[in-house]
């Protein structure tokens, strides 16, 4: 877990009311497991991300990824924090679920993301923990083990 001081820095729960709000156009027609995530740049930005099923199932994109991309596809490579909120269809805030990043996106985010990087998971704008990318993926396979 994080320590305050990095909290103090970025308004988590205002990250938390975005990931909510990209969790609402989450494409689940198979799963019916809704995911919204909200990615913040270091230049401010924010970018939503939902996950986008397939009737193939593998093409399906999770909600981290579908922000990571929409962001560095816009030029966006270095980021602050991002929040992720998850649960099936009905559920709705405050959510009973826990949503955690899958082991793909974790990957994607240590391309761009250091160890340090916070990683809010939550199920309202109240009630969220805040986990580094480190400890979510340890002796992680980064750019620079290349
Ligand atoms: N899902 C995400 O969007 N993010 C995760 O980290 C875990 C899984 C999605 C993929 C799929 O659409 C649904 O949740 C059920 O696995």
């Amino acid at each position: 877990k994080m320590d305050m001081k990095e909290e103090e820095i970025m308004d988590y729960p205002k990250l938390i009311e975005e990931a909510l709000l990209a969790r609402d156009y989450a494409y689940t027609p198979y799963s019916h497991f809704k995911v919204g995530a909200a990615l913040l740049g270091k230049s401010g930005a924010l970018y939503r991300g939902c996950n986008v099923e397939s009737c193939s199932y593998g093409p399906t994109n999770c909600a981290e990824r579908t922000a990571v991309f929409k962001a560095v596809s816009e030029g966006e490579r270095e980021f602050q924090a991002i929040a992720i909120v998850g649960g099936p269809e009905g559920e709705k805030a405050p959510l009973e679920h826990t949503a955690f990043p899958c082991g793909v996106c974790r990957q994607v985010l240590a391309e761009f993301c250091s160890m340090d990087f916070p990683v809010i998971v939550a199920r309202s704008p109240e009630d969220y923990e805040v986990y580094t990318l480190g400890e979510l993926l340890p002796k992680a396979f980064t750019p620079s083990s290349l």
